[in-house]
């Protein structure tokens, strides 16, 4: 079993019956996505899935797990997804698959969210992974010249070599290359007033489970808020 199997069947082990479950997206989230498929078939488990993604959705309802849309239901019990880095702090970078917009909002509307990586994405600092941000096509190139203007290294994800890759709200996306973030909730702040951004890949101090896929088996560490 590959550590992400691992983490997945592991997160899996938290929902229960009745909940309403939020379900990420990504290589990590794939394996909780069919292990909750596994429980809905054998165990009869009973739950609710709100996707944070058209490939999410599409996954979950082939197992026979019931989807609703963010807007339909009241609550969401516990949402589960992977993370692309996560600092020591509990700050994370999110949208490597370029799902960030669904799964901030999800995350947010979520009593609880649970994340699971492997133990390469556990970082003193965040920054090495590129940090995803979703624009706006109208005045993309003047945002792409202001990131770059402010050092940010930008770059746009692309689909193909001539085609810029679209996320599911039809936005694009701007990736940072920065290195090393030394205050995220600065950097946050920043991205969120800056017009044209519609969401960024900054998900600060929004965990409260991490678990960790090691090579003798799953860690799990808890966010004390
Ligand atoms: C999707 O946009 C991302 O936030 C993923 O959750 C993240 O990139 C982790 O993906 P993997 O589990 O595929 O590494």
């Amino acid at each position: 079993m590959n550590l992400k199997e691992m983490v997945g069947i592991k997160a899996a082990s938290y929902v229960k019956d009745g909940m309403t479950v939020g379900l990420g997206t990504g290589s990590t989230a794939y394996y909780m996505i069919e292990e909750l498929g596994r429980r809905v078939k054998e165990e009869n488990l009973d739950i609710v899935g709100v996707p944070t993604s058209f490939a999410s959705k599409e996954q979950a309802e082939a197992l026979g797990i019931i989807i609703k849309d963010i807007d339909a239901v009241t609550h969401i019990d516990l949402t589960i997804d992977g993370a692309d880095e996560i600092s020591q702090t509990f700050h994370g970078i999110k949208g490597g698959g370029a799902a960030l917009l669904f799964e901030k909002i999800v995350a947010t509307y979520s009593k609880e969210v649970i994340w699971i990586v492997d133990d390469s994405k556990m970082v003193e600092k965040l920054g090495k992974f590129p940090l995803p941000v979703e624009v706006v096509p109208y005045g993309q190139e003047q945002l792409f010249r202001l990131f770059q203007e402010k050092g940010y290294n930008p770059t746009f994800r692309m689909e193909t070599e001539d085609q810029l890759r679209k996320t599911d709200s039809g936005h694009s996306i701007i990736d940072l290359n920065l290195d090393v973030i030394e205050d995220p909730i600065a950097l946050a702040l920043e991205l969120d007033q800056t017009v044209g951004v519609v969401e960024h890949g900054l998900f600060n101090n929004m965990v409260n489970t991490v678990i960790i896929g090691e090579a003798h088996g799953p860690k799990v560490i808890e966010n004390i808020r």
